[in-house]
């Protein structure tokens, strides 16, 4: 955000005709810059399913010289815009991938379709992307690493692809079909990517904030990745263009703004994308709040305080703002049993198991904090991967009993082995990048803001809504929430 602070800058001051003013040595007055800065277009809203969401960019959605975040950088006529979309919260949704000709660039057979091309020559089409047209999903290959302590033993081929999973026709490549994560809020992010495969420097923090320069090491090589990959263009590392990509989406925020009609930042409520930039934003650190550690909080969420049932103006309030608070005091007072967590707290019996992990063999009481613990952020503060069951094909429950509330049927199940034990998943998740046998199934706990733009839920879009999200939990670490309290942890997260 320092950085921001420059870009913005380069970019407000000729807006502002302040440039001739000011020597370049001139010391700048912040404080009257931010002022200033609320006479340019910083807020953008759209429509969503739930009401309005709002992003702030701190340098109003300059996208640079480049344009870089929309500009076509590749050959297949995709840009970033193409999966990180404003309106969807910046990912995808189904239904605005249903909404495209059928042979929009977002088709392209390279990893937009649910299986490889069989020929160079073969293009885009919509009939053959049914999972980014049911889920949203895009297709990211990976193989299993060389230096691996597993392998595999086989894999089931679901869509009937010509070349399948695991073949040696993909190279031996697995396809795992995960959400594009959003493109903001970025700077709350302690690694990158669903399995953290862009954090090459390990993000860290300096005088209480997110050190940049890691931070920025990563998304650069992330937002080169992209292009070669997804845009399957030449590389951009060094270019302006990714400049101009990073310095766009680090100073983005979102939220949703209004929950059906009603404003989320009035009476009291923080609510909306302008609060996460001006406070949330500097007070974040990476490992702050953590469940491990001494002065951990399970209620890290505070913008709808006003709103609790316990606040004096409680009874004053509408049933929209008053559903939002029970919510809100459900999501931070609600505490259970969590069993069998790999990387907290695997259990003996489970073949994932590794005592290594912080809490291991051991249950622990608490909430939804304990992995969506940055305050009124929700994402993991620190890199800890962990698998809570979404990756495996047959998630179970705490008592070991199957979980059958999400919608997996249609994903490739990979049988692993490492010589003596067997686990099935649909995605190995961070097992590919480091090739653990005991990082198989491990994700990021994703940030928790912006939700109601971009159904579905979880990497996989096994979550048609947020509802089944609560419901798989509430079944998963047997929380017990009644249908009310389920309603309105619903419109809490909705609110977001
Ligand atoms: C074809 C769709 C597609 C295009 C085009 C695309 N992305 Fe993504 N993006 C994804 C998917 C899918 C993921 C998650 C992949 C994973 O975790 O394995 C992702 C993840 C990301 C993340 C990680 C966010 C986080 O919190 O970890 C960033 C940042 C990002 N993309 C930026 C970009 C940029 C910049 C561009 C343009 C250069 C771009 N993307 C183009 C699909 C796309
Ligand atoms: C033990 C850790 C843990 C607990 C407890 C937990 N979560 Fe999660 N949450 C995760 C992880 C990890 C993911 C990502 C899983 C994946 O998609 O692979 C996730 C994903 C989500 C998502 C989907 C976000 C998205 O962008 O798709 C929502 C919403 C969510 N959690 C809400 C909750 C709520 C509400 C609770 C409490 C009832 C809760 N979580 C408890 C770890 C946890």
């Amino acid at each position: 955000m320092r950085t921001s602070m420059r870009t913005v800058l380069a970019w407000v001051l000729p807006t502002l005709g302040l440039v001739g003013c000011m020597g370049s040595q001139d010391p700048v007055d912040v404080a009257t810059v931010s002022e200033d800065l609320n006479a340019v277009p910083r807020l953008q809203e759209r429509l969503d399913p739930a009401g309005v969401i709002e992003s702030d960019s701190t340098n109003a959605f300059n996208q640079g010289p480049t344009s870089g975040f929309s500009a076509n950088l590749g050959t297949n006529g995709r840009t970033c815009q193409t999966c990180h979309v404003i309106e969807d919260g910046w990912t995808i949704t189904p239904q605005h991938a249903r909404l495209l000709p059928p042979h929009d660039p977002l088709f392209t057979p390279n990893d937009g379709s649910d299986c490889p091309p069989i020929s160079a020559s073969q293009g885009p089409h919509k009939a053959l992307s049914s999972q980014l047209v049911n889920f949203g999903l895009i297709r990211i290959q990976l193989g299993i690493p060389s230096t691996a302590n597993f392998s595999l033993a086989s894999a089931s081929n679901p869509e009937h692809c010509a070349v399948a999973p695991g073949s040696s026709g993909a190279g031996g490549q697995l396809f795992m079909f995960r959400r594009p994560l959003p493109s903001t809020n970025l700077i709350f992010d302690s690694t990158i990517m669903w399995d953290g495969r862009e954090t090459l420097q390990k993000i860290t923090t300096a005088a209480g904030f997110q050190a940049e320069s890691p931070f920025l090491f990563d998304l650069n090589d992330q937002a080169n990745s992209a292009t070669t990959g997804h845009a399957q263009g030449s590389p951009i590392a060094g270019a302006p263009a990714q400049a101009d990509i990073v310095a766009f989406e680090t100073n983005l925020t979102t939220a949703q703004s209004r929950l059906l009609f009603q404003p989320l930042d009035l009476e009291g409520a923080k609510g909306g994308a302008r609060y996460i930039t001006d406070v949330l934003a500097p007070a974040f650190a990476v490992g702050v709040n953590d469940p491990l550690q001494p002065g951990f909080t399970n209620a890290d969420f505070t913008i709808f305080q006003a709103w609790e049932p316990t606040s004096p103006t409680y009874r004053s309030l509408n049933a929209v703002q008053k559903a939002i608070g029970r919510g809100e005091a459900i999501f931070n007072q609600t505490t259970f049993v969590i069993h069998d967590v790999p990387g907290l707290n695997s259990i003996p019996s489970n073949p994932l198991y590794n005592p290594a992990d912080p809490l291991a063999g051991q249950d622990l009481r608490g909430g939804c904090a304990v992995c969506h613990n940055s305050p009124n952020i929700g994402n993991h503060s620190s890199p800890l991967a962990i698998n809570i069951g979404v990756t495996m094909a047959e998630p179970v429950n705490n008592d070991g009993s199957p979980n059958g509330v999400l919608d997996i049927a249609r994903l490739p199940v990979y049988t692993l082995t490492n010589g003596t034990a067997e686990v099935r998943l649909t995605d190995p998740g961070r097992g590919l990048i480091t090739g653990n046998w005991t990082d198989l199934g491990k994700t990021k706990g994703p940030n928790l803001r912006g939700l109601a733009g971009r159904a579905p839920y979880f990497h996989n879009g096994s979550a048609r809504d947020l509802k089944t999200v609560v419901r798989f939990y509430n079944d998963r670490f047997d929380i017990g929430l009644r249908d009310d309290q389920i309603a309105d942890l619903v419109v809490f997260l909705s609110a977001l």
